[in-house]
C-alpha cells in the first residue's frame, strides 16, 4: 500500500519535470535548428549556454551521430553520446524522449520502477531530447540533462515518512485487534474457569455479567442455569432428607413397640396384641410412604408416559366419590355431587382417578364429623373444571403456597394421625401438569378449602 502510493506521488513529481523539461526543450529545439543547420556555432553556443543557466541544466546539440556539436559547458565536443534517448530519435525516429539515470553506473530507470529502494548518495539524472528539424529532417538532437536530485530527494523523504506511518498505522491496528481479543476473550475464559467449576461440582458458580451483545446474553444465561441447577440441588437434597426423616419416624416407633416386646416377656396378651397391631399400623404406613415415593419418583423420571384412553371424567369422578362414600359415612359426612357434564376426555384414567381420590381423601380427612363436602364437575370449553369443596378448618394463609411441596403439612401430628404422607397433593400436581392441566386452592382460616383442577379435554 504504502510503494504504491509512493510510486503514486513518484509518478507525479516526475511527470511535471518531465513535462517542463521536455517543454523546455522541445521550444529550444526549434531555436536550434536553423543555427545548427546554418552552422552558426557562435549563436548555437550562446543560445545554449543561456538557456541551460536559465533552465538549470547543460544543453549539447548532437549531430546525427551522435557526436556533440555545441555543449553549453564549452566541454563535451566530438564526443559520442550513447544514451538510449538519443537513439530513440537517431534510430527509432522518434521526435523526444525523456529518461532518468543514475549517473556513475549509467543504471537506467523507468518512471515507474520506484518498487527499487532508492540510493540517496546516487546522483540520479533526467534527460530530454527532441529533434532537431528542418523541413522534416532530422538534423541532430537536442539533449538536456538535468540534476534530478531534489526530486529524488524528496521521494526519498517521503518514502522514510510513509514507511514511518505505515509502521505506525501497523502497530496501532495491532493494538487494536490485541485490546479487542483481549475484550473478547477475556469474558469467553472466565466463562471457561465458570463452566469447569462447575463441572467439578460447584453449583453455587456466577460469572460477571459485562459487555454487551451475544458475550453478555451467555453470561446471563449461564447464571440462570447455575441458578435453576443450584436450586435443583438444594431441591433434591432437601427432598431426600425429608424421605429420610419421613421413613425413619414409623421404623423408631416400631423399634421401641419391638424392644417392649422383647424385654418384656411376660408382657400381657392384650397389651402385646396392642403392641403388634401398632406395629403392623406402622407397617401400613411405611408402605403408603414407600408407595407414594415411588409414585413421585416415577414421574420425576421423564420416562413414564401417559396411557391415553377416551373416558368419562364424570364416571371417574362419581366413582372415586362411591369408593369414599364409606368412609365419609362412618364420619357422617354427606358428599354432594353435582355433575353438569359428562367431560369425555382422552387422557390417563388411572392418573387421574388418583387425582381425584387424593383430594377428595383430604377433603374427607381434614373435614370435621358431621362435614360437609361438594364436589362439581363442569365443562367450560375445552376444559373440564373440578371443584371439591369443604367446610372444614381451611388451611392458613402462610401455608397456602407450599401445599402443593413434597411432604408439606400444615399441622404434621395431626396428618400423621390420619395416615398422611404429605405427598398427596404433589402428586395430584406433579399429575396435573403432566396433563397440560392446573391446579389451585382457594381457602380462608376456618372457612373450609376448595380445590379446582383444570384439565384439557383433549379431543380432536
Ligand atoms: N381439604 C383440606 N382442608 C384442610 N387442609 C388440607 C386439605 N387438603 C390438604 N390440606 C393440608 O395440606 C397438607 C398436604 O396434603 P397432602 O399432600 O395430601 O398430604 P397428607 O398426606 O398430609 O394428606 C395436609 O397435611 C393438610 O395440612
Ligand atoms: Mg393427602
Amino acid at each position: 500500500m504504502a510503494t504504491s502510493l509512493i510510486s503514486l506521488v513518484g509518478d507525479y513529481l516526475f511527470a511535471d519535470r518531465r513535462a517542463r523539461d521536455q517543454a523546455s526543450t522541445e521550444k529550444l529545439a526549434v531555436e536550434a535548428a536553423p543555427l545548427f543547420l546554418q552552422a552558426n556555432m557562435n549563436a548555437l553556443q550562446v543560445l545554449l549556454t543561456e538557456a541551460g543557466g536559465e533552465l538549470g541544466g547543460r544543453l549539447m546539440v548532437l549531430d546525427p551521430f551522435a557526436k556533440v556539436q555545441a555543449d553549453s559547458y564549452s566541454e563535451q565536443n566530438g564526443t559520442l553520446i550513447e544514451l538510449p534517448e538519443v537513439s530513440a530519435i537517431l534510430v527509432d525516429g522518434k521526435m523526444m524522449d525523456y529518461g532518468v539515470h543514475q549517473v556513475g553506473n549509467a543504471r537506467g530507470m523507468t518512471l515507474f520502477s520506484f518498487l527499487m529502494p532508492i540510493d540517496q548518495d546516487a546522483t540520479w539524472v533526467g534527460y530530454s531530447t527532441a529533434a532537431l528539424t528542418v523541413q522534416g529532417e532530422v538534423i541532430g538532437v537536442l539533449l538536456f540533462s538535468s540534476p534530478i536530485q531534489d526530486v529524488m530527494q524528496r521521494l526519498t523523504s517521503l518514502q522514510n515518512s510513509m514507511t514511518l506511518y505505515f509502521v505506525a498505522a501497523a502497530m496501532a491496528a495491532m493494538a487494536i485487534a490485541l485490546v479487542i481479543s483481549r475484550v473478547i476473550t477475556k469474558p469467553i475464559a472466565t466463562l471457561t474457569r465458570g463452566i469447569q467449576r462447575m463441572g467439578r461440582g460447584d453449583l453455587s458458580v456466577r460469572v460477571p455479567v459485562r459487555g454487551s451483545g451475544e458475550l453478555k446474553r451467555l453470561a446471563v444465561t449461564f447464571n440462570v442455569m447455575s441458578e435453576k441447577l443450584e436450586l435443583l440441588d438444594k431441591s433434591r437434597n432437601q427432598f431426600v432428607s425429608n424421605a429420610s426423616h419421613e421413613l425413619k419416624t414409623p421404623l423408631s416407633t416400631m423399634k421401641i413397640l419391638l424392644e417392649n416386646i422383647i424385654y418384656q416377656p411376660e408382657m400381657d396378651a392384650e397389651l402385646r396384641t396392642e403392641f403388634l397391631t401398632d406395629i403392623n399400623r406402622e407397617i401400613n404406613r411405611l408402605n403408603l410412604i414407600i408407595s407414594d415415593l415411588l409414585t413421585l419418583v416415577s414421574m420425576d423420571s421423564k420416562t413414564t408416559r401417559l396411557n391415553r384412553e377416551t373416558f368419562r371424567f364424570a364416571d371417574v369422578v362419581s366413582d372415586v366419590a362411591h369408593r369414599l362414600s364409606v368412609v365419609a359415612d362412618k364420619r357422617r359426612q354427606d358428599i354432594k355431587l353435582q355433575i353438569s357434564d359428562s367431560c369425555e376426555m382422552y387422557a390417563d384414567m388411572a392418573k387421574l382417578t388418583q387425582v381425584v381420590y387424593n383430594i377428595m381423601d383430604n377433603a374427607i380427612k381434614y373435614t370435621p364429623e358431621g362435614g360437609l363436602i361438594r364436589v362439581r364437575l363442569v365443562r367450560s370449553g375445552r376444559d373440564a373444571i373440578l371443584r371439591i369443596t369443604d367446610n372444614g378448618p381451611g388451611i392458613p394463609k402462610e401455608d397456602l403456597p407450599h401445599i402443593f411441596d413434597r411432604f408439606y403439612r400444615v399441622d404434621k401430628a395431626r396428618s400423621r394421625d390420619t395416615g398422611g404422607t404429605g405427598l398427596g397433593l404433589s402428586i395430584v400436581n406433579q399429575l396435573v401438569l403432566m396433563h397440560g392441566g392446573s391446579v389451585s386452592v382457594q381457602s380462608e382460616e376456618g372457612h373450609g378449602a376448595t380445590f379446582t383442577v383444570e384439565l384439557p379435554i383433549h379431543q380432536g
